[in-house]
């Protein structure tokens, strides 16, 4: 089998690097040292389902307003734009700005460079600088940044899964609005503190690909229907 080739890597703010690989047509993203794949562009089929579950309510909703953490190899991105209307708005921040102009070259190809729909909006930076402005913003917030709700491409990630972060998170959601988290795992305990929060918490189990592959979680957690905050 031929060797992955390694295309570019880019610094994590706070520590490490991430590193874009390719073998023939597949891409690969790694975090350094015992962190491991951070994805991998042949395995998108849960990544979908997190756009798909947590942007299905928004269906026939004009101008509804969605936030993507992180771009990554923009699977979620693209199927949120499949998913929601043409007046819809879509941002999507990605921390590390070499993801985005990894995007823009070959890697844009894996997800068919939802990057070039004029209702996708890129953002550099940190989605917590989205998260923390307390005006409710958006219909569906929907985070695939790490590998659960647990930092692992940056330690202060965990400032999102943690009560303050889901605090500000509940804050700009409109009423109604959803949360949708990609997991790769079950954790019981941030469902609980989704639920403290004031959210309404379903967690589905999907598989990495169509029709086999790992299972993994998806938290949805919906803003609790008689808020009016
Ligand atoms: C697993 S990938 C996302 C995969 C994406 N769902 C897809 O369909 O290709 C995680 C992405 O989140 C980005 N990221 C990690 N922490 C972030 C943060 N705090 N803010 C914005 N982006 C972040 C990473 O740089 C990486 O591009």
């Amino acid at each position: 089998m031929l060797p992955w080739i390694q295309l570019d890597s880019a610094a994590i703010p706070g520590g490490g690097e991430m590193t874009l690989f390719q073998r023939e047509k597949a891409f690969s993203i790694r975090l350094t040292g015992k962190r491991g794949e951070l994805m991998n562009s042949r395995v998108f089929n849960s990544e979908k389902e997190l756009a798909k579950l947590g942007c299905a309510y928004l269906k026939n909703t004009d101008k509804a307003h969605v936030l993507v953490g992180g771009l990554g190899m923009g699977y979620t991105l693209a199927e949120v734009l499949k998913v929601v209307n043409q007046s819809a708005q879509v941002s999507v921040a990605e921390l590390i700005p070499e993801v985005v102009k990894w995007n823009q070259g070959a890697l844009g190809e894996c997800a068919k460079r939802p990057l070039n729909d004029p209702r996708a909006q890129v953002v550099i930076g940190d989605v917590k600088l989205l998260l923390e402005t307390n005006k409710p913003t958006y219909d569906a917030i929907l985070l695939d940044v790490d590998n659960g709700p647990e930092g692992l491409t940056q330690g202060n990630n965990n400032w999102l899964y943690s009560t303050q972060g889901i605090a500000a998170i509940y804050q700009v959601l409109h009423p109604k609005g959803m949360l949708a988290v990609w997991s790769a795992g079950p954790d019981y305990l941030f469902s609980v503190r989704l639920k403290d929060a004031g959210f309404e918490v379903d967690t589905r189990v999907v598989s990495s690909q169509k029709r086999s592959g790992t299972q993994h979680s998806i938290f949805l957690a919906r803003k609790n229907t008689s808020s009016s905050s």
